[in-house]
């Protein structure tokens, strides 16, 4: 049995994801921490919500509440909606957490005796009209590289280029829009990470089997331009990790708090700090994933992000576990996407544009999505939703593929043979043929599994059901069953065993579907299949077990069409 400790980049708080950021993250993670735990693995699968910095501020302003409130308020319906789709955490936690503001200021402290912090005099942008010093996301403007005109002082979302407020083209303020700003002195820490550019180098080159697209952008910014120049992480904000602290070795940081996407990935280690404090657990229990010396060395730490969170992945976190010179775990795999598009154009949170989650579970349940989702993942390029391509998908995979094979062969039982598994006679050389296939693909599968390979697996998934469709069809019971009822009941036989091996393969990708199909075949065994023969064998002749309700509806043209409709707009 091995260890996987599985992290899903934090959402901000901010709002309810749209389903670009689903199936960047969260949705990938899922089905990566399902696999691992069916195939026997101990997993610790942590998500938290990133609540700090002026994104929170921001909203909780526009919503009228006090940003702690709006956040405690914000973190409860993320946790239900996560819940809705299946995202099985072992715990979703809170970047404002009191676990949290240690571990980052303990990280800070290291950092600063390890000569990697430095405090710096610089100036500022300051907002004459909103009196007060504006932090990087409450500028907004142009962007010098790709001429998005509504860039942000610390990342333009349109190219991914980070950005210094300065570097912005016809500056405003984000509060007031005001372009009366002025450049005032003030000071703040700095990381010196430009001090470990070698050692993240060496690191990088080292992940060979790590996929192009997360060290293609790592390398970029360790190379080109100004990717890893030291940079401030402290802001003039109330809301976030006091940056004065008891014990910190620098002074005159009051009013301060650290960047938010300084503390943002501390919360990984701190939510899993979080899950032990919340279980009565001992500090050794989460420290057991984390500490190379009590315990995490056996750990095999992977990450699941969308393309825009590479950097920080790869190069400011690795900075600060490195610069801490303490033995905490370093990634060993980040699983990166690219861009789900929506209907033609980008999902965006800012403008409203797309489905997010709370409405799309509104519509449908959470497999309809997860299968789609997760079978059309931007892994190697962008992807496109299409209300068409949803239709297709769900209706054909879904539900002709698997929906029609557990209903025709359940209710073909029913009918025939009572609801009990029938005994029939031996299987012949068409049964040894699919077992065959099926032990071959059940392999390919786990392989992509493995490999996060996500779309090369939901093929196999879906290969898999269709073999036994194809063998329904060829073996025929009901035409078996006029001249030699024993072997329709055979063929019967191995059919229901069938769908309690599809509920267990297809577990990880809809596991609401997979556990109807289950509970319908009364199986208590769902360990995961060796040999397929042996498997096929679990449920024994007398079993029982009941119709299960419709698995998956089709979607009526006249649904789609509504639902085109209703999401073209924008969302209020
Ligand atoms: N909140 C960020 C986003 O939604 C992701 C933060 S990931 C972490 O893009 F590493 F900082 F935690
Ligand atoms: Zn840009």
């Amino acid at each position: 049995m091995a260890r996987y400790l599985i992290t899903s980049a934090i959402p901000y708080i901010n709002g309810i994801k749209h389903l670009g950021n689903l199936v960047g993250s969260q949705l990938p993670a899922d089905l990566y921490a399902r696999y691992q735990r069916a195939r026997g693995h101990e997993v610790m699968f942590v998500c938290a919500t990133d609540e700090h910095g002026t994104p929170a501020e921001l909203a909780a302003a526009k919503a009228g509440k006090p940003v702690a409130e709006y956040c405690a308020e914000m973190h409860q319906v993320q946790a239900d909606i996560a819940r809705g789709f299946g995202l099985s955490f072992d715990h979703f936690g809170r970047s404002s957490s009191a676990q949290n503001r240690a571990l980052t200021q303990h990280f800070a402290r290291r950092l600063g005796e390890n000569g990697l912090i430095e405090v710096v005099s610089e100036t500022q942008v300051y907002s004459v009209a909103d009196d007060r010093f504006l932090p990087d996301r409450y500028i907004e403007g142009t962007c010098p590289n790709c001429g998005y005109e509504r860039a942000r002082g610390d990342q333009c979302e349109n190219c991914t280029k980070q950005l210094e407020p300065t570097d912005l083209i016809d500056a405003r303020s984000a509060i007031s829009g005001s372009t009366d700003l002025e450049m005032r002195e003030t000071r703040h820490l700095y990381l010196r990470q430009s001090l470990l550019k070698d050692k993240l180098d060496a690191w990088i080159d080292s992940k060979t089997d790590w996929p192009v697209l997360t060290t293609s952008i790592a390398k970029k910014w360790l190379h080109d331009g100004d990717g890893l120049q030291d940079r401030g992480i402290t802001r003039d904000l109330d809301w976030g990790v006091p940056a004065q602290f008891e014990g910190a070795p620098w002074e005159g940081m009051e009013g301060k708090v650290f960047y938010v996407w300084f503390d943002a990935p501390i919360e990984y280690i701190a939510a899993t700090h979080e899950w032990a404090d919340s279980h009565g657990l001992s500090d050794k229990d989460w420290k057991r994933w984390w500490r190379t010396d009590e315990g995490a060395e056996d750990v095999r730490y992977v990450q699941f992000m969308g393309k825009d969170n590479v950097p920080f992945h790869t190069l400011s976190f690795p900075a600060t576990i490195m610069g801490s010179r303490e033995p905490w775990k370093l990634v060993d795999y980040i699983k990166s996407f690219n861009y789900l598009n929506y209907d033609g154009g980008q999902f965006s949170t800012s403008q409203g544009r797309g489905v997010f989650m709370d409405q799309a579970l509104s519509i449908l349940p959470a497999d309809y999505w997860r299968w789609w989702l997760l079978s059309h993942a931007p892994e190697n390029s962008d992807s496109e939703f299409t209300w068409e391509n949803f239709q297709a998908s769900v209706n054909k995979d879904l539900a002709d593929v698997l929906g029609n094979f557990v209903s025709r062969v359940t209710k073909f039982c029913r009918a025939k043979f009572g609801e009990a598994v029938p005994e029939g006679g031996a299987w012949g050389e068409q049964e040894q043929a699919l077992i065959r296939a099926l032990g071959q693909r059940i392999r390919t599968y786990e392989a992509h599994m493995d490999a996060m390979e996500i779309r090369k697996a939901s093929g196999e998934l879906r290969a898999i059901w269709v073999a036994g469709n194809e063998y329904l069809q060829s073996a025929a019971p009901w035409v078996a069953f006029k001249e030699d009822p024993d072997r329709a009941a055979a063929i019967i036989r191995l059919s229901l065993n069938l769908i309690r091996l599809y509920a267990i393969l297809s577990a990880p990708f809809i596991p609401g579907a997979a556990a109807s199909m289950l509970a319908a075949m009364h199986a208590t065994d769902d360990g995961w299949p060796g040999d397929v023969e042996q498997a096929l064998s679990a449920l024994p002749a007398g079993h029982g077990f009941e119709v299960p309700e419709v698995l998956f509806a089709k979607i009526t043209d006249a649904q789609r069409e509504e639902w085109q409709e209703k999401f073209a707009g924008v969302r209020d």
